[in-house]
């Protein structure tokens, strides 16, 4: 089979047996079923970036042809085998009867199902569980983190916790291909692809979905021009500026979303932006949306973030880790403002790697180097897999094989201390962070906080970030660095009274912390900490108890 999607086993069927197997699938699950999403199979899996759905865990791929889940109601997505079997389903399915609105006639691949009464839908035990698209709330996981008995297996148990599941890749990769059904009314050979945190390793279960409309693949681009003679060229409308093209792209996209998407809600055009997009909520997938057009930098900057995820665990664990810390004290936020982005964190820990003795990732320069072969006899590189994007060079190897890793047997502990050990102390006033040379350079600009973007160099990541924000992240590293060390290394009667018992770890450097009211590091007060420090305590007790009572009570 071509793709990870398409493991559902239903063959090409009448439409009759077609129903009945929703049916029986529907059967499974307890309670009634609102809405089905069908997704055909995908003909072809074009780009590498399809290929990192199928990353981790291959040997998951099971029976997995119809899952459920909740959202705005409740939905079960039916994969089927090939294209034949939805067009038949959907030959059959009928348009709603509606007396006191008016209807778009636009037929999507997004289903209600109706119970008329007539069919009983038992209420028998689901063989079939709903999956949550959501990630669990921070109390739950500080719960099944403290059952951990040491700082790595908690750092490994949220990254399980937090991490993308197979289904709720399915379902990203769905709500782009029903969303280029929209964009395939006016440009039939578009593709729709996710980017960003969706497919880079480092997605949490609810993050945004990226997406990104692919017009480059149209036919016609590649035909040869004869140098003399007849041809036929295409009439084409046209613009002073390719960001114009865009921009008028996204809007007339951004206009069917809203008028035609079925359940396409708050649809902003954010036109004016150094990238256009078009912003909305999907209600059947409950995923926050951003399409953009011409974006390709963004796709080589996904690739990039997945290669070095999958060079070496720790990577993904501490991105993991440390975006959660970030969350939890609202370093991060889902709302944009003058905020630290998850991208840039996640720039600032490879950077961080990078910057291990030895180091745990190579440079970006180092994997450029690698993909340019140099053939000193005769002075030259092999340019083979060069990749220049609108004069950016974002040229890096993409074969894993020819990368060698130095040997760093530093434990997720460590390196999770040394995280914020590194940036409690690092001059942000005046050094950039640079994950090309993987060394600090001098700000080329003045900016509270500097990252170049690996690709567009001329252009800092962090731009948004103001210098309070800047400051309450030095004065949390500070407060965790601090935190963990005493956790690790002193004895507890020096430092805090209700010491931590050493195998709940890292979970008390997920509490909400006093240092949002620090104005400046100077201003450090570690005696809060000991207060959360003794509160968790308290609840891990009472949670304890509770769970004992229940127990004694069965
Ligand atoms: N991106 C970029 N430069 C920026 C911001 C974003 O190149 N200044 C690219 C990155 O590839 C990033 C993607 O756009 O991964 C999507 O941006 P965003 O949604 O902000 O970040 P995610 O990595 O998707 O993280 P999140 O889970 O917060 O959505
Ligand atoms: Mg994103």
């Amino acid at each position: 089979m071509a793709s990870s999607f398409t493991v559902c086993r239903l063959h090409t069927i009448g439409r009759g047996s077609l129903v009945k197997c929703l049916q029986k699938a529907i059967h499974f699950f307890t309670g009634i079923l609102e809405q089905t999403l069908l997704l055909c199979k995908k003909k072809r899996m074009d780009s590498n970036l399809c290929m990192l759905s199928r990353q981790r865990d291959k040997n998951r791929q099971r029976d997995l042809n119809t899952f459920f889940y909740e959202s705005y109601g409740m939905y079960a997505v039916v994969e089927f085998a090939n294209q034949e079997s939805v067009a038949s389903l959907l030959e059959g399915t009928a348009i709603p009867s509606i007396s006191h609105e008016s209807l778009v006639p636009f037929k999507s691949r997004l289903l209600s199902m109706r119970n008329l009464a007539s069919v009983d839908l038992p209420n028998q035990p689901s063989g079939k569980k709903r999956q949550a698209q959501t990630s669990i709330p921070i109390n739950e996981l500080i719960q099944r983190l403290s059952k951990e008995e040491s700082i790595d297996q908690q750092i490994t148990s949220l990254t399980e916790a937090y991490q993308l599941t197979e289904e709720n890749y399915r379902l990203r990769y769905l709500v782009c291909s029903l969303l280029k059904d929209i964009a395939a009314g006016f440009f039939p050979e578009c593709t729709i692809m996710p980017f960003g945190s969706s497919v880079n390793g480092f997605g949490k279960l609810g993050c945004d979905l990226d997406m990104f409309l692919d017009l480059d693949g149209i036919s016609g681009k590649n035909a040869t021009m004869p140098k003399s003679g007849l041809f036929l060229e295409y009439q084409m409308k046209r613009a002073n500026l390719e960001r114009i093209v865009t921009q008028n792209i996204l809007s007339v996209i951004g206009e069917c979303v809203d008028q035609f998407g079925p359940g396409c809600v708050g649809v902003q055009k954010i036109l004016n932006a150094r990238c256009p997009l078009v912003r909305f909520a999907h209600q059947p997938s409950g995923f926050q949306c951003d399409l953009t057009a011409n974006n390709r930098v963004a796709m080589k900057s996904t690739e990039l973030l997945y290669l070095y995820g999958e060079l070496d665990p720790r990577v993904r664990h501490l991105v993991f880790t440390v975006r959660c810390w970030a969350r939890a004290h609202s370093i991060t936020s889902s709302i944009p403002g003058a905020w630290i982005s998850n991208f840039s964190l996640t720039v600032m820990v490879l950077f961080f790697l990078q910057r291990r003795s030895p180091p745990i990732i190579p440079t970006l320069n180092h994997l450029r180097d690698l993909a340019v072969t140099f053939f000193p006899l005769f002075k030259i590189k092999s340019r083979g897999q060069e990749s220049v994007i609108e004069d950016n060079d974002c040229t890096f190897v993409s074969d894993f094989s020819k990368i060698r890793l130095e040997s760093n047997t530093e434990t997720l502990e460590q390196l999770l201390c040394e995280f914020f050990e590194f940036y409690a102390s690092f001059c942000f006033r005046t050094l950039s962070i640079n994950i090309r040379k993987g060394k600090e350079q001098n700000k080329p600009e003045v900016a509270p906080l500097h990252i170049q973007n690996p690709f567009e160099t001329t252009l800092n990541v962090s731009k948004n970030v103001n210098a309070s924000q800047v400051d309450r992240f030095v004065a949390l590293c500070q407060e965790s660095s601090w935190l963990i060390q005493q956790n690790i290394t002193a004895p507890s009667e020096v430092v805090l009274k209700e010491r931590l018992p050493s195998h709940l770890g890292s979970i008390y450097l997920l509490l909400p912390s006093q240092v949002a009211a620090i104005k400046s590091p100077q201003r450090r007060k570690f005696e809060p900490a000991s207060e959360r420090i003794k509160s968790l305590l308290e609840s891990l007790k009472n949670t304890n108890k509770q769970q004992k009572s229940k127990l004694n009570s069965l």
